[in-house]
């Protein structure tokens, strides 16, 4: 199907932050330069000969195998790279090649909202039918609402596609979350479950003034789940290089053979040299290789929630996982306005969360980036609180 042309809301308000002069945490771009050493491999690779033709459809061997070693170290569950394994052009091809491939026209897919901005069109582009459920977004937390699932499931779902760790939300998986999709799988044997796991390792303990990253959870580590899931990966936000283009599907045997069929046709491969490049950076250190982010993004995350708390009462969520915060907009304005208020009286950017729902829905919070520098953090955390004055004091009038 044709989509609906329309400009997202990261490069709206990127132009305006650009045309108002305006801090911008708006857009979900990590403003953190890639390690070095992984620099200095991809210009090792470049130079290389034997390594600027296609690459496999399935991806170069030695990256698949260093995405098996990934799973292996930090969820314990392994995967065959010659049968489990497809390398993508990101996880936002990985989205696209496990909807197309999965789906018949006609088929619903149930997915959250706030969702991730690809899910909708990539849904539409395959000719199945979106089903979208709200989430329950609290100062205290945001809730699944497992139970509202079975009144919309039926004999036409295929696909439950989520997103753990959670954008725009930072909502991790927990276990309880695994039973209930446990409970799910047992009750409809015909519903499979995609995961975007594109931030799979950055998972923090839930105080953010304590800069600890705790081990992640994942829908792969249920045996159940597992023979029924594709998990969906991005190499990019893993190694910071999210220009690279590079991500992966973990899945089993007969439902890798239908995403490879699918991808074949979408991008054939992903880059040969940046693949190899990779490849080689994982392999050499793995654990603080995958994890080279976490303690620049944990910094943060306790740097901006406490500028934050310095200066304001305004309601906030602060992530489990990834990089972005949810604060509250204590005033009765939209969404929208309020964030185009921030930018031209404010002087500073964020992402209002209507955008992330079909039928522009608005929750009542705006999305902050916290993958800055430092300085901007502070900057923007006090410019946050005086264009709210009195913070969240008002009631609130969706409520
Ligand atoms: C939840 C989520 N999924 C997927 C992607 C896209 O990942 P990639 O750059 O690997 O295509 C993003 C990027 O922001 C994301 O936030």
């Amino acid at each position: 199907m044709r989509l609906r042309s329309t400009v997202s809301i990261f490069a709206r308000m990127t132009a305006l932050a650009q045309a108002h002069g305006a801090l911008n945490l708006a857009q979900g771009l990590m403003w953190l330069d890639p390690d070095p050493a992984l620099l200095q491999i991809a210009r090792d690779t470049f130079t290389r000969e034997g390594s600027h033709q296609y690459s496999l459809p399935t991806g170069d061997k030695s990256l698949r195998m260093a995405v098996a070693a990934l799973s292996e170290h930090f969820f314990g569950v392994s995967y065959d790279p010659e049968q489990e394994i497809t390398l993508t052009a990101g996880a936002t091809e990985g989205i696209f090649t496990a909807i197309m491939g999965l789906t018949q026209p006609g088929d619903h897919v149930l997915f959250f909202e706030p969702a991730y901005d690809s899910y909708l069109p990539a849904i539409q582009m395959a000719g199945a039918t979106p089903v979208p459920i709200r989430l329950h977004l609290h100062p205290e937390g945001v809730r699944f609402p497992w139970e509202a699932l079975p009144a919309r499931i039926d004999s036409r779902t295929r696909l439950l596609l989520l997103n753990f760790p959670h954008n725009p939300t930072g909502r991790t998986l927990h276990p309880e979350d695994v039973r209930a999709l446990e409970g799910l799988a047992a009750t409809y044997p015909h519903l499979l479950f995609v995961v975007d796991e594109a931030y799979e390792l950055m998972t923090w303990h839930p105080d953010p003034l304590r800069e600890e990253a705790v081990p992640p959870l994942s829908l792969r580590q249920s045996p159940v789940l597992r023979e029924r899931t594709v998990v969906v990966g991005s190499l990019g936000k893993l190694v910071g290089a999210t220009g690279w283009r590079l991500g992966y599907l973990l899945a089993p045997p007969t439902l890798t053979e239908a995403l490879r069929t699918t991808h074949q046709f979408i991008t054939f491969c992903a880059p040969t040299p940046l693949q190899q490049a990779v490849a080689q950076y994982l392999s050499s250190h793995l654990p603080e290789r995958a994890t080279y982010f976490h303690q620049a993004l944990l910094e943060r995350r306790r740097f901006f929630v406490e500028q934050l708390q310095a200066h304001t009462d305004l309601a906030f969520i602060a992530p489990e996982g990834a990089y972005f915060l949810l604060l509250r907009i204590p005033s009765p304005e939209r969404d929208t306005e309020a964030a185009e208020r921030l930018v031209r009286e404010g002087g500073v950017a964020t992402i209002p969360l209507s955008p992330f729902y079909h039928d522009g829905y608005d929750p009542g919070w705006l999305r902050v980036c916290l993958a800055r520098p430092l300085e901007m953090l502070e900057q923007g955390a006090l410019r946050l609180s005086r264009a709210f004055p009195g913070g969240q004091s008002t009631a609130h009038p969706r409520e």
